[in-house]
């Protein structure tokens, strides 16, 4: 009988790692007072929670103006709706992220622009994000993906060069800081998610940091009818309902309070899974760029050697899996998305903007190796699970070095999409 326990053998690990979110009585308790006292939604906005979950988020991370609303795709279409960018622009968007990311800039009525990303750390190749601008191009929306952050020192100077606005995408990056300032704050604007499984939720939601405080009033008002917020009460825009509610600002301010101490755990698993891993053959980790001064630990991301193990990267993950470890093979190749459909969208008649929408003729080479051979990816909770949880996670690893010879019989399933 075979070793490895997706071919009938004993698995590593029996016992679950942990759930998420986690909650105790100070998430009923912040949830039963906001009840009680009547203000459930996020009219007039901000309500008193939301308000103060704004303050106390822009104080993680290190500044800016916070303006939550529903969640962290919208946070994305309106930091663009605000900055004025809208039909016939195009942004510029990483080839491996989640849909969101393009899905926002289309919902402005702007053009997804992708580009490959840098193979040492999965993010937006600054080369790529260079050589994509046009006189089209208003924006670029970079990702600081699964740990890492992008090169904001190289896209910054670029945005500056051809007078760019810089929206990040931090739905992954809450505390996270590059050269000791938070991420959010190296752009125009830092989106951040607070959706179920981000590694600060409310459920659903989303903050999106400003660095200037009239785009703050502007996506403020975006985002409530298009009510005015500048001191004036002047300024009108193009607005519909995104407001977050008091009930989720209350469980906000709750998450905050336990997030530092979870971000510390979580960091310090990570260096100590790193030095379980770095020494085992066939696999290689991300680099860590040292500007990036504190790295927030959402998704994890290694990379396998294919030739080394004899298998891409699903029969790895379904084999680790199965040893009790939940890994999986992570984001698709934007350009072959099933849930990023340009052309289900008005942007998108083809014969109007061939250019743009021919994915079946585009080619993002760094991005498909990392998408469909070599990047094995991890939830957060892997680093909640104590030393045991990642001697487990090296022991699997280690397991399947041992009987890489065995890989091959796993059948791979069809290509996993999200
Ligand atoms: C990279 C990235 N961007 C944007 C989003 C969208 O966030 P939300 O689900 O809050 O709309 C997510 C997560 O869901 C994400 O992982």
């Amino acid at each position: 009988m075979s070793h490895l326990a997706a071919l009938g053998g004993v698995p590593i690990r029996t016992e679950p790692y942990p759930t998420w979110p986690v909650w105790d009585e100070r998430d009923i308790k912040a949830v039963t007072r906001t009840v009680q006292s009547g203000r459930w939604g996020g009219s007039p906005y901000p309500g008193p929670n939301t308000a103060a979950f704004a303050e106390k988020f822009a104080e993680l991370q290190g500044g800016g103006t916070a303006v939550p609303m529903m969640n962290g795709t919208i946070t994305m279409e309106v930091a663009l709706r605000a900055a004025g960018i809208g039909w016939g622009d195009e942004v510029i968007v990483p080839a491996y992220t989640f849909q969101a990311t393009a899905a926002a800039p289309m919902a402005a009525g702007a053009i997804p622009v992708i580009v490959d990303i840098n193979p040492d750390t999965l993010c937006a190749d600054p080369v790529a994000v260079e050589a994509a601008i046009t006189p089209k191009t208003k924006a670029v929306i970079v990702v600081h993906l699964a740990a890492q952050v992008t090169d904001m020192d190289a896209i910054t100077a670029i945005a500056k060069k051809h007078n760019l606005i810089v929206i990040e995408d931090a739905a992954h990056a809450h505390g996270a800081q590059w050269r000791g300032q938070g991420v959010g704050l190296w752009g125009d604007f830092g989106s951040f998610s607070l959706q179920s499984a981000k590694s600060l939720t409310t459920g659903e939601g989303g903050v999106l940091l400003c660095r200037d405080p009239h785009m703050a009033q502007r996506a403020a008002s975006i985002i409530d009818c298009g009510r005015p917020k500048d001191p004036a009460g002047l300024e009108f825009t193009m607005g519909q309902n995104y407001r977050w509610s008091e009930l989720h600002a209350a469980l906000g301010l709750v998450a905050l309070e336990r997030f530092p101490e979870q971000f510390a755990e979580r960091a310090a698993m990570a260096d100590y899974l790193e030095e379980g891993l770095s020494k085992i053959p066939g696999v290689t980790l991300l680099k860590r760029d040292l500007r990036q001064t504190r790295r927030s630990l959402y998704r994890y991301v290694f990379k396998i050697d294919q030739d080394f193990f004899g298998v891409r990267h699903e029969a790895f993950c379904r084999a680790l899996s199965a040893e009790g470890i939940p890994v999986d093979t992570g984001y698709p190749v934007m350009s072959r998305y099933d849930l990023f459909q340009p052309y289900i969208s008005h942007l998108a008649v083809p014969s109007a903007f061939p250019e743009y929408f021919q994915f079946d003729q585009m080619s993002f080479p760094v991005t498909e190796q990392a998408a469909e051979a070599t990047s094995v990816w991890m939830g957060e909770s892997i680093f909640r699970s104590g030393r045991k949880g990642i001697d487990d996670l090296v022991a699997g690893v280690r397991k399947l070095v041992d009987h890489r010879d065995e890989l091959g019989q796993i059948q791979p399933e069809s290509d996993q999409r999200m």
